[in-house]
């Protein structure tokens, strides 16, 4: 049985995923799906990359351990493990660079290549990039900021390690333009051009700036670069130098890496050159997908762009938001992520052309045959040739296209066959078929055709949308033996008499502006809740417009406020009202006024409450303050209003 391992990067957890790092995901889990589909045997791994001074600094702000910090994001509600879980991710399994058998062999692995002399002792003089923790040469800074990230980098000098990277360039550049091992080939000449020809130098592989990393084990002080860390763990994930698992044999060398651009420098030249010194095979394929932006930009926390995955799965659909990713962006290259983008193909692709085939379909063999065709059919060569042809045709193309890391191109193909399917339907009216009893066998051949061709199309899309096409086959009529790859070559695998099932719409469709609303509106209340911000329920009950009208608020102006004796609470205000006569109003918000910064202030009053007394003191009216509660306590507000306004306008 032919085996395929496939991997994503393994993720930093020092801030939640967003859209862009599950593009890259669902790329790979399509790609296991797909092989598995075929009947191969797949190791598909992900995992999270969990050390790094980025990660100990985020820890030393939350005020928890790094290990805390990493566990909340990993495992924590809405965590990376929930994401991949929500959006379907079959990964077989999952590594944390934290755990212990990892550490273990990355330990084993910096030793041997120190053993054998490809890591040495020296010193370390550079550029670093903290957020990307890349180090740099002069020469390979861009406009002297990170060429990745284009952030400012630090002058780093320090005792450290270094891998003779040097040592393989020869053997790399080989690698990169002798072989399809990097994809797509654009990638292996910005390779080239930017790393290898400008000269390869020795990488410094450990730090000791910084404690929140695998230890060097002969030499304490020193941590292990994260990124010789990090990619090792497509090797120790399979048990290589440990006994956890003991599968290194059986899957090694990967068939797949898939890597956003930005990587594409680590997996493509330091991974081979690490491998070549551990006299390990080397992975088959390195493919380089591009970003997702945000208009036009990378989406990042702090541009405050980030698109959730939750809420755009939880509000479209799981495989509608994994159909979106792969069907719309060309793998190689960057795409502009847009909220009306993603609805509209929905509505183009999933709700009309895809969800309309197959309702329309099985609708009519409901409405003309009582769900079950008749096994007497009338075929006719020149008008059902050509839908016939696509058809068989179409693993083929689909197959080619997903082998050569071209899943937007599989898709494009689907959807010819999809609308080339819709428009026989109109050829060939079945709604006029099914106005004469002679014309059954004709009308059950049209509609057995359509159904033939949303079972090759249902069964090809599973790798995209599991869940949806296990049910539009089943709608079908599909049996086990119509589901699979090798039926997905020959027409003719339904039954004549095929039984339907009529079921829900698989893709409703969305209506753009209540959808963009329905958005925002739960972008607005994941920020709140992120932030742990909360504010009362509104009151259900209504006030009547006069009841309402009997309330008379003014703005008021603080003549003087101090601390009410006794009270740990209360403030005494001395208010101008407008009316020439002094008004002293009591309020219990000294937790968050000191009296002598709220002299002067124009403030709201209601004016016309019964008096009251606090602490022996009479109360004419109420200030009024915005209250929530934040992080669980309580958070108040005075309501200020603009100085210009003056004392005893009337608020209406
Ligand atoms: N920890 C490293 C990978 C180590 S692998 C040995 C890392 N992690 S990451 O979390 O920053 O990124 C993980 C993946 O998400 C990368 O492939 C990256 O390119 C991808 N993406 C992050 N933002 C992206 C977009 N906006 N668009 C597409 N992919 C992007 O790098």
């Amino acid at each position: 049985m032919n085996k395929y391992y496939v991997t994503t990067p393994i993720y930093y957890p020092s801030d939640k995923l967003h859209i862009g790092h599950t593009y890259c995901t669902v790329a790979a889990d399509t790609l296991a799906r797909y092989h598995r589909l075929r009947g191969e045997e797949v190791m598909f791994l992900t995992g999270t990359d969990e050390h790094g001074q980025k990660i100990e600094d985020k820890a030393k702000e939350a005020g928890v351990t790094p290990k805390e910090f990493v566990d909340h994001i990993v495992e924590g509600p809405r965590g990376v493990l929930d994401l991949w879980k929500l959006m379907n991710v079959s990964n077989d399994r999952f590594i944390r660079t934290t755990d212990g058998y990892h550490v273990e062999s990355v330990q084993k692995i910096f030793k041997q290549m120190y053993e054998n002399g490809d890591i040495y002792k020296g010193t370390y003089k550079g550029k670093y990039c903290k957020p990307c923790e890349s180090f740099w040469t002069e020469s390979q800074l861009a406009d002297g900021k990170c060429p990745d990230c284009g952030r400012e980098v630090q002058d780093a000098e320090e005792e450290a390690y270094f891998f003779r990277l040097s040592k393989y360039a020869d053997r790399v550049r080989k690698l990169l333009e002798d072989t399809d091992f990097l994809q797509p080939r654009s990638r292996v000449n910005e390779m080239v051009k930017n790393f290898i020809e400008p000269g390869l130098e020795d990488l410094c592989v450990s730090r000791t700036s910084f404690s929140w990393g695998i230890p060097v084990d002969f030499d304490p002080g020193h941590v292990v670069y994260v990124w010789v860390d990090a990619l090792s763990n497509y090797i120790t994930a399979l048990g290589y130098l440990n006994n956890t698992y003991h599968d290194y044999d059986k899957w090694w060398p990967a068939d797949a890496h898939i890597v956003g651009k930005e990587i594409v420098r680590f997996h493509s030249i330091i991974w081979p050159a690490m491998l070549m010194s551990l006299n390990l095979p080397l992975p088959k394929h390195v493919f380089g997908h591009g970003w997702l932006l945000l208009d036009g930009g990378k989406m990042s926390k702090s541009k405050g762009n980030v698109a959730d995955p939750y809420i755009l799965a939880e509000q479209f659909g799981v495989d509608a938001l994994r159909f979106f990713l792969m069907r719309t962006f060309p793998f190689g290259s960057d795409g502009n992520f847009s909220n009306e983008l993603l609805i509209q193909t929905i509505n183009t692709d999933l709700a009309n052309d895809l969800g309309n085939l197959v309702s329309r379909t099985t609708a009519m063999v409901g409405k003309y045959f009582k769900d079950t065709l008749p096994e007497e059919h009338q075929y006719r060569a020149e008008m059902d040739d050509d839908l016939k042809t696509l058809v068989s045709e179409l693993r083929k193309q689909y197959e080619n296209a997903m082998d050569a890391f071209a899943p937007h191109t599989a898709l494009a193909e689907i959807f010819k066959v999809i609308q080339r399917a819709n428009k026989y339907i109109d050829e060939n009216a079945p709604w006029k078929l099914s106005k004469n009893p002679d014309d059954a066998p004709r009308l059950a051949c049209v509609l057995y055709n359509l159904l033939e061709t949303a079972r090759v199309c249902g069964i090809l899309l599973t790798p995209f949308m599991p869940e949806s096409m296990e049910k539009l086959l089943t709608q079908i009529g599909a049996g086990d033996g119509a589901r699979t790859w090798e039926s997905a070559a020959h027409w003719g695998e339904l039954p004549e008499n095929v039984t339907v099932q009529r079921g829900d719409i698989l893709f409703p469709r969305i209506d753009m502006d209540a959808a963009l609303q329905a958005l925002e509106d739960a972008k607005q209340a994941a920020l709140r809740e992120a932030s742990g911000i909360e504010v009362e329920p509104q009151l259900e009950e209504k006030v009547d417009f006069d009841t309402f009208c009997k309330s008379d608020f003014r703005v008021v102006k603080v003549k003087s406020c101090e601390a009410v004796k006794k009270s740990a609470k209360l403030l005494k205000f001395i208010l101008d009202d407008g009316t020439g006569v002094d008004r002293q109003i009591l309020s219990g918000i000294h937790a968050w006024y000191e009296p002598e910064d709220l002299i002067g202030k124009t403030l709201i009053a209601i004016v016309n409450l019964p008096p009251r007394k606090m602490m022996g003191l009479e109360s004419n009216g109420m200030l009024i303050s915005a209250i929530h509660t934040e992080k669980g306590e309580e958070a108040l507000h005075l309501l200020m209003v603009d100085d210009a306004i003056p004392a005893g306008a009337k608020l209406c």
